[in-house]
């Protein structure tokens, strides 16, 4: 098992991959935790989750709203929840996004941690304390920084993860090694096949790496007012396309991770081989690079994205592989910009 701190302003976190879901015990008082998780979950792991009250919530992007966050919070008082309850999500970043967010406003907030259960979410969203849910389509308009007081990342329950999914935490990943880590990238080239059958060896190194790079961004700024916006490569276009077209968030980040690269070559702040090893990583991987959505459509959503400041943006660019930064562009620079960027490069 390998252990990795975060210590934010909100509290610390302790990140353990490779500890078994069945040794939950050591780490929440049963007799005070609620469990939230959702069904998919419930019908593949009854057997194995810890005897508590069980809140269960419908899967998918639909579920991350201020309904389910108002009918969590009422079953919770039903089943008689107080400031000395323990929230435990068990889930994919669905349901670790919404339990963490309930848990930080639930009697002005109690105890909380996850079990992981997606490779995105072990890879990232169960990560680094951003909690919410999503408002009139518009992603995680509405949430909290807090951190979790663990996340356990038990590798072996991906097993049972649809590949669509698994190449969705592939593609955050690739984000991670693509901002920070050249080694990981030139890793996941050699090891990508390995990786997409599950081989234990290549997960628990790439979802150590994933989450070592984002738990140092985290430590460094944990509320995003500068380095750890690099965190959003991919994500300004990435939920645009997601808003529109409905495909699943890492296949969304997957194309705008690809749109910014080609932005970056364009505007030369990177080489065009930066472009060309990431779009082959991506489509090695299955993940898509190809928006169908068309730019104006794509820009609209943009300048809705609450990560928009008056007319300009903060975009995540790249100087190479392993190299990223943020630049404040305005949006209708980005218009200038986005021509000729959406579809791949020629090779
Ligand atoms: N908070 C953050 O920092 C952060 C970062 C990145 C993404 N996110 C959010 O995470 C969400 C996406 O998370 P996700 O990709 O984990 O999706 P998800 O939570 O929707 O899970 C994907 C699907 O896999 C199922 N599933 C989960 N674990 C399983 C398992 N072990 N076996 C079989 N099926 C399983 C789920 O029921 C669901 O149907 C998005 O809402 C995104 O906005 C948050």
């Amino acid at each position: 098992m390998k252990t990795i701190e975060i210590h934010g302003r909100s509290g610390a976190s302790t990140i353990l991959v490779g500890e078994a879901i069945g040794s939950i015990e050591r780490y929440v008082p049963l007799d005070k935790t609620v469990m939230i998780t959702d069904v998919t979950i419930m019908r593949h792991y009854q057997d194995i989750l810890p005897p508590c009250p069980v809140i269960q919530l419908e899967t998918g992007e639909k579920a991350k709203t201020l309904e389910t966050v108002k009918d969590v919070c009422l079953r919770l008082m039903e089943i008689g929840a107080d400031r000395s309850s323990f929230i435990l999500g068990i889930g994919g970043g669905v349901v670790t996004d919404i339990a963490g967010f309930v848990a930080s406003i639930y009697m002005r907030g109690i105890r909380f941690g996850f079990v992981s259960t997606t490779l995105l979410g072990q890879a990232d969203a169960g990560i680094g304390g951003k909690n919410g849910v999503n408002l009139a389509g518009y992603k995680n308009m509405v949430g909290v920084f807090n951190q979790p007081q663990f996340v356990i990342c038990d590798l072996s329950l991906l097993k049972t993860l649809p590949q669509k999914d698994l190449l969705c935490g592939f593609a955050e990943i690739v984000k991670h090694a693509v901002i920070q880590d050249p080694q990981l990238f030139s890793y996941l080239e050699a090891h990508y096949d390995r990786g997409l059958s599950l081989d234990p060896e290549v997960l628990e190194r790439v979802v150590c790496d994933s989450i070592t790079i984002k738990s140092s961004i985290v430590n460094r700024d944990e509320q995003e007012g500068g380095e750890r916006r690099k965190l959003n490569f991919g994500h300004t276009f990435g939920h645009a396309i997601e808003k529109l077209s409905g495909i699943s968030h890492g296949e969304a980040v997957s194309i705008g991770m690809a749109i910014a690269s080609r932005l970056s070559h364009k505007r030369g702040t990177s080489a065009r081989e930066a472009v060309e090893r990431i779009e082959s990583l991506l489509t090695k991987l299955g993940l898509p690079i190809r928006s169908h959505c068309a730019g104006e459509e794509l820009l609209e959503a943009i300048r809705k994205d609450k990560k928009q400041q008056s007319d300009s943006i903060h975009f995540v660019l790249l100087k190479a592989v392993g190299d990223a930064f943020v630049e404040q562009m305005p949006i209708d620079e980005l218009e200038d910009a986005i021509d000729g960027c959406l579809a791949p490069v020629a090779t």
